[in-house]
């Protein structure tokens, strides 16, 4: 049986985060970047696996009140740095997503930018965790790779079993309303991490209530 696909994710991530570089890049990424205005100035909202804290340094720039984790401590710590640089508020704590408190129906909006560490099982975990820590009414913004990506191979795990499809993600939130479920290709420029032509997936999804 195969083992874990990442079986130390901390050492893996810490070791490509020493470079002094933000591999992800100091802008947002572009899906949250178009669809944020969905979750409404001066939310309450989590940043899941937010790395060296692109996305959520952003949306506290809009005037979100942002909590964010990831499992790399030392992207936290570059997070930390560049929140402070830029002046803004995140409360970043270094988790692995299977160890997170998940508070239920906390949030506002949820923020899961590329979040395709997760095989199967924990994609599961995860995305349950995701559902339920949101509010009535909160809502997901949720951006990753189809399987086309493995053709291009310009950012993402090589992996068939963690890339999304239309139907793994409609049937994953079928307890939500599905707002906007895009499949779509475009050429991202997010650091050296996410560069070049890219098969991509984007969800919008609300908790009803
Ligand atoms: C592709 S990066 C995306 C980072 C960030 N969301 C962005 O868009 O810039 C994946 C992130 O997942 C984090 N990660 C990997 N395994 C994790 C786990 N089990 N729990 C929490 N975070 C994890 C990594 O440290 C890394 O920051």
């Amino acid at each position: 049986m195969a083992g874990p696909a990442f079986p130390d994710a901390a050492a893996t991530w810490n070791k490509r985060f020493e470079n002094p570089d933000y591999i992800f890049g100091l802008e947002p990424n572009e899906f949250l970047r178009g669809h944020a205005a969905r979750i409404p100035r001066g939310s309450h909202v989590l940043c899941v696996a937010d790395g060296e804290g692109r996305n959520s340094v952003w949306l506290a720039h809009q005037g979100m009140r942002v909590e964010a984790f990831d499992i790399a401590e030392v992207g936290v710590a570059k997070a930390r740095r560049f929140a402070a640089e830029h002046g803004v508020t995140v409360n970043f704590a270094v988790s692995d997503c299977d160890a997170y408190a998940w508070p239920q129906e906390r949030y506002d909006g949820v923020v899961a930018i590329f979040v395709q560490f997760a095989d199967p099982a924990m994609r599961g975990r995860l995305f349950a965790n995701m559902t339920r820590c949101l509010k009535p009414g909160g809502v997901l913004v949720l951006q990753g790779y189809t399987p086309k990506q493995l053709e291009y191979r310009t950012g993402g795990p090589p992996i068939a079993s963690h890339l999304y499809t239309v139907d793994l993600l409609r049937a994953a939130f079928a307890d939500m309303k599905i707002i906007e479920l895009r499949k779509y290709e475009a050429q991202l420029a997010e650091g050296t991490g996410h560069c070049g032509r890219s098969a991509l997936i984007g969800l919008i999804a609300r908790r009803p209530g």
